[in-house]
């Protein structure tokens, strides 16, 4: 039996999110600049290799895999690997396989999704208005996402919604998103800007607390916390008046550090021990060199005894990116 996953501060990493590609078909305006440079296809994992990468994590204790990009489902074949690593549910080595998609593509891949033992999406929307939609996402078409939506719902999968708060763009909205969400069935998330890559904007325009934001949404509505967790960041509450559950992940206002379980691989293969941190590790090189997997393992190690205690996300006046990749690059 391989030894779990065990870091400096006595956390046990058990969730692995796997960015499958740094493109996107939208340039969402805080996580994207217009013209962005992507990795050359040969520089990525071939399928294979994923699948080989998010087996070995799987034996070393991870039980929640989650594919994110850029955008997973433009990854040519991502369906293969999703299909292929679903024999670690029906083994009953992994709890939950899953995505976080922008809804684009959806209506191509909802029935396939469904066929691959994944039980629920977390799905990026940001606005139901469809300007502002396309002022966000610079390239998307609102219409496309929400018949994904319907196509997923329909297939059978559990939706729920990650909005990032944008001050002066969807924050007088937040209410209405939700009313909309929770009467479909959906939960939210609401996420507060992180200060990852430089996207062409000044984030303290971008950025709106959430502790401002649950204060405005108090006045109207009653919240109950709930202790329960996803394995992900979020603190939930219950909303009376709806009936659903509403996420708040606060990375900048309330720090969940201290909770962490999560490690991310990115499409060419290094380990990211933190969002908001350099500290990486490259396994594709240990992976490519031997077809036994040990000198992975060993990396793995050395990598996971380096994670830092935290992030240092800082978002100021002087708009210098925390960390200078996007989010895209570590897949959130
Ligand atoms: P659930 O399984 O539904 O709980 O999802 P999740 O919150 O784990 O994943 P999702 O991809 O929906 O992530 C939502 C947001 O949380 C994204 O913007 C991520 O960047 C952010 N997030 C996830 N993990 C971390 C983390 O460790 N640190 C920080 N700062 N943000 C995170
Ligand atoms: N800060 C906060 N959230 C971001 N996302 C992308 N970039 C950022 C950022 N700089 C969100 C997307 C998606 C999730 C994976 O990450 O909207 O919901
Ligand atoms: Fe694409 Fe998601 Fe980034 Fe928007 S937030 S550009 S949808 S990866």
């Amino acid at each position: 039996q391989a030894s779990p996953l065990i870091d400096p501060f006595h956390r046990e990493i058990n969730y692995l999110r796997v960015s499958v590609t740094d493109r996107c078909d939208f340039r969402c305006v805080y996580c994207m600049a217009e013209d962005m440079n992507f990795l050359p296809r040969k520089e990525l994992l071939s399928l294979e290799e994923l699948d080989r990468l998010c087996s070995i994590f799987i034996e070393r204790g991870v039980r929640k895999l989650r594919f994110t990009g850029g955008e997973p489902l433009v990854r040519k074949n991502i369906t293969w690997l999703l299909k292929s690593l679903s024999r670690h549910i029906t083994a009953g080595v992994l709890d939950e396989l899953t995505l976080t998609t922008n809804g684009s593509q959806l209506v191509r891949f909802a029935d396939e999704l469904a066929n691959c033992g994944i039980k629920r999406i977390n799905v990026s929307l940001d606005t139901l208005d469809k300007d502002k939609f396309h002022q966000i996402t610079r390239w998307g078409d609102l219409s496309k996402v929400l018949l994904g939506i319907d196509a997923a719902q329909k297939a059978g999968l559990k939706i729920k919604i990650n909005t990032v708060a944008l001050k002066g763009i969807n924050d007088t909205e937040i209410s209405s998103l939700m009313q909309w969400a929770h009467s479909r069935d959906m939960d939210m998330t609401l996420i507060e800007v992180m200060p990852m890559g430089d996207v062409g904007a000044l984030r303290l325009d971008q950025y709106l607390p959430l502790s401002e934001l649950r204060t405005t949404l108090e006045t109207r509505y009653t919240f109950h916390d709930l202790t329960e967790k996803t394995g992900g960041p979020a603190r939930y509450v219950q909303v009376q008046e709806t009936g659903g559950k509403l996420g708040f992940i606060t990375p900048m206002t309330h720090n969940f550090c201290e909770s962490c379980n999560r490690v991310r691989l990115t499409c060419k293969g290094e380990l990211f021990m933190c969002l908001g941190q350099n500290v990486d590790a490259d396994l594709r090189t240990p992976l490519r060199a031997s077809e036994n997997n040990e000198a992975v393992n060993e990396a793995i190690d050395r990598a996971i005894a380096l994670k830092p205690k935290g992030h240092d996300f800082i978002i100021d006046r002087h708009n210098k990116p925390s960390v200078s990749r996007h989010m895209s690059h570590t897949g959130g």
